[in-house]
């Protein structure tokens, strides 16, 4: 049912599966190595992006940031935190045009649930990328303006949401007190650093982090590991930490996920 309820409201039932063909030439650029040269690893991205057809999943109608397996996994684990009544509001680090907090509205409106949302980004676009986060984007990618946002919400008839312009770091301060549900999405070994830091001390017992572009090739060698200073942060801040980052299935687009102990 849960399920069905996604596809039909987030995805208008038109979902493009992974070809077998696809399948096939991941594992054969998985065995043969290149992925460990990030560069050739871009370039091999866009071939098999071509040969896919130029389209590697369905877009959701508030925008193009995930794949249908994400949105689920989302979806459950939004849901897992409002069953269970965790303390607290929800947050997006890295909102850009808000994509997927509006997919997390509308989970939130649907279950008459009267906790706010809490949506942070520089709109100004990413920020250098340190030497761990490959080549994927560049300094200045991604930038979209806070009305961006604030128009998609109004398109899907959704209560506006609190936007804190600025860097992570520099925003952090304005986080809610009691955290149920992070979604981290700021791509670079930075900017997941400073989430991190921001939102970890506020999750409430229980509370749920989901973490994109999580990839650890070693569990999910079908992932595509784009920007590997999202592990590396996390790997450095859960050092000295209990908890530890949970792989959940999402097809090619990764993410993990970590419950607050
Ligand atoms: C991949 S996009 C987010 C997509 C969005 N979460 C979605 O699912 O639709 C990454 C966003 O993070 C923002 N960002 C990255 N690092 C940041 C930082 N250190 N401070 C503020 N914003 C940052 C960028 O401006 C960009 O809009």
């Amino acid at each position: 049912m849960d399920n069905f309820y996604i596809v039909r409201f987030f995805d208008d039932w038109k979902v493009k599966r992974v070809s077998y063909l696809d399948h096939v030439l991941t594992r054969l650029v998985n065995m043969s190595g290149v992925q460990k040269n990030l560069r050739t690893a871009h370039a091999i991205d866009v071939i098999l992006s071509r040969i896919r057809g130029g389209r590697e999943y369905q877009f959701a109608s508030s925008g193009d940031m995930t794949n249908v397996e994400q949105r689920m996994n989302l979806y459950h684990l939004v849901r897992q935190v409002l069953a269970y009544n965790v303390e607290g509001d929800l947050v997006e680090m890295g909102c850009n045009e808000g994509a997927t907090s509006v997919l997390i509205a509308r989970i939130l409106k649907d279950n008459n649930s009267e906790k706010k949302l809490f949506l942070f980004d520089s709109f100004e676009g990413l920020p250098s990328p340190s030497l761990v986060d490959g080549v994927s984007f560049k300094i200045g990618d991604l930038v979209t303006t806070e009305d961006n946002v604030r128009a998609n919400f109004r398109k899907h008839n959704l209560p506006l949401p609190e936007i804190h312009k600025g860097w992570f770091k520099d925003t952090i301060q304005w986080l809610p007190e009691k955290i149920c549900f992070a979604y981290l999405d700021g791509d670079f070994y930075d900017s997941i650093l400073d989430s991190l830091v921001g939102v970890y001390p506020r999750m409430s017992k229980g509370a749920i982090c989901l973490i994109d572009d999580y990839c650890d090739p070693g569990v999910n060698p079908n992932g595509l590991n784009r920007l590997p200073g999202v592990k590396k942060a996390c790997d450095d801040f859960f050092a000295d930490k209990p908890e530890k980052i949970e792989f959940i299935y999402s097809g090619h687009y990764p993410h993990g996920y970590f419950r607050k102990l």
